[in-house]
Parts: C-alpha cells; structure tokens; sequence
C-alpha cells in the first residue's frame, strides 16, 4: 500500500510553476532517492509534502490521509524531514534541549526521552555534545545534531533533504548507514542528493526536472543511463562508465556487470 501519494500536483511561487504535473506513489518501507539540477523542485516538493506550503491544485496523501489545513498536524507527526540548511533547525539552548524539544511535543515520558536522546545523538556522534549551545557547532555538527532529532521522534517516513552535503567522508558513511538500518527496520525514506554514491542502495530514483518527474526507476537502470543523468546535471558513477563502455563493445559479462556494482558501493 502507498504510505504517500501526490497526485497531479501544482505549484508556483510567482509566475513560473516550481512543480507541476508532479504524480507519485511511495510504498511503505520503500526507499526513493530523488535527484534532479538546482531549482528543479525538489525542496519544494518536501516542503508541500509537509504542509509548509500549500499546493494550488492537485492532491497530497499520507496514508489515507488527504493533506488539509485539519489534517497537517496529524500528517506532519508521521513525517521528519532534515532540511538542506540546519542553520534555521534549532529551538533548544543545547543540544539536548534541541533534541528533547519534539519528543516534548510528542508527549514522550521523561525516561523514554533522555534515553532516545542518548541513542540518537550516539547514533550521529554527537553524545559529546550534548551539553553545547547549537550556535557554536560547525554546519555538519548542526546537521547531525537535526538528523538525530528528526530519528528520535520516530517518524514513519524520513525524508533527507540533502542532509549529508555538509557531512565529511566518515559522516556521510555514517549517514547512510543509518539510512540502511532505516530501511531495514521498515520506515519510509524519501533522501534528495546529488550525490549519486548515494542512490546505489535505495530502491528507486526518481529524476526531477524543471518541476516535474523526467523518470524513475530502479538505481541499476536509472544510474546507468548518462544521457538521462547528464539532463538532470549529474555525471555517471565511474564504474557505470566502465559499464556502458563494455557493454556497447558487447563484453560485458555478468561476471565484470557484479564486479563494477561491487565496486560503486564502495565508492
Ligand atoms: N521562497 C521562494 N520564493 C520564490 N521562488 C522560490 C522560493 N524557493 C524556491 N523558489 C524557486 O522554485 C524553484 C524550485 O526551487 P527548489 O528550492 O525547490 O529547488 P531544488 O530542486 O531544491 O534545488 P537545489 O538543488 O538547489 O536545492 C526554483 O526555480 C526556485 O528559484
Ligand atoms: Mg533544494
């Protein structure tokens, strides 16, 4: 069953229409990572799948659902979302009262929070500071500490909006593994990047272009495909290049197609 479908949805900020024609069904516990050039709608797709903006036309369901001005609130405590910028993120004096802040508004008894406090900011590696004003972290500091507050208030559907563009290397592994343990426990992700060593392991990409969806399809189609990734702005992973090189010299075995799979995902 889909946990989220957008159904022919519209929306413009002035003239020019930031989404359009956009229709799309996620399956509970799927993974969907979208990609797409600057300016193609993607955060705003986010922010209109949370109710921060409203679409002209069309339809957006959670569940069952159908977003509305009396069904936001509802809607809103199924879904986290970890913004592109955490600097506009944070409500609490330190870091602990950051993260304690929506398990708070959930209503979570005392012992339960400090616990998911301490799971979730072990989680991101931010236990040491726990006790530090937000103001003072550096941004991938700040992007971890949001990404374990969205985790901590155990949403349904998570959706990244590149949240691991300010990470570091060992931050970013450590980003998509726990996207992976997400996955695995069944929650719904929705992870924006343009990263594309981060779509190897979702189970669908979605390609936005000027607002809308070019295509979408499974990471070993969509990912091998330059002239389609090159339209989104986004150049093929090296060993898909290998991949399509040897394929249209008709040499490319199963054998080299696992071999050069293998080695992305260690990308
Ligand atoms: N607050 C705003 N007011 C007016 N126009 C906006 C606003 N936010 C976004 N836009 C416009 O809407 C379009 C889509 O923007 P959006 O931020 O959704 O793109 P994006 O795909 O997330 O891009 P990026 O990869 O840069 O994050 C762009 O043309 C942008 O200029
Ligand atoms: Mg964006």
């Amino acid at each position: 069953m889909s946990i989220l479908t957008l159904k022919d949805v519209f929306f413009s900020y002035g003239k020019t229409p930031a989404i359009q024609n956009l229709s799309l069904a996620v399956e509970a516990g799927e993974w969907v990572t979208i990609v797409g050039p600057n300016g193609s709608g993607k955060s705003t797709l986010t922010k209109l799948i949370i109710g921060l903006l409203a679409a002209k036309s069309g339809e957006i369901r959670v569940n069952d659902l159908t977003l509305s001005e009396s069904t936001v609130q509802k809607i809103r405590e199924k879904i986290g979302i970890i913004f592109q910028n955490p600097d506009n993120q944070f409500v609490g004096v330190t870091v602990k009262d950051d993260i304690a802040f929506g398990l708070e508004n959930l209503s979570v008894p005392y012992p339960e929070m400090i616990e998911r406090i301490d799971t979730y900011a072990k989680a991101v590696g931010m236990d040491e500071y726990l006790e530090k004003e937000p103001s003072q972290l550096s941004g991938g500091q700040k992007q971890r500490v949001a990404i374990a507050g969205t985790l901590a208030m155990h949403p349904d559907i998570i959706i990244f909006d590149e949240a691991t563009s300010m990470l570091d290397p060992e931050g970013r592994h450590a980003m998509m593994a726990i996207m992976e343990d997400l996955k695995r426990q069944g929650k719904t992700i929705l992870s924006i990047t343009h990263d594309l060593r981060e779509a190897l392991r979702c189970d669908r990409v979605v390609v936005m272009h000027e607002g809308t969806i070019l295509k979408s399809g499974e990471p070993s189609v969509i990912l091998r495909d330059e002239a389609l990734l090159k339209q989104a702005r986004l150049t093929l992973l090296e060993p898909f290049k290998y991949m399509n090189e040897l394929s249209s010299q008709k040499r490319l075995t199963d054998q080299w197609e696992a071999i050069l799979w293998e080695s992305a995902l260690t990308l």
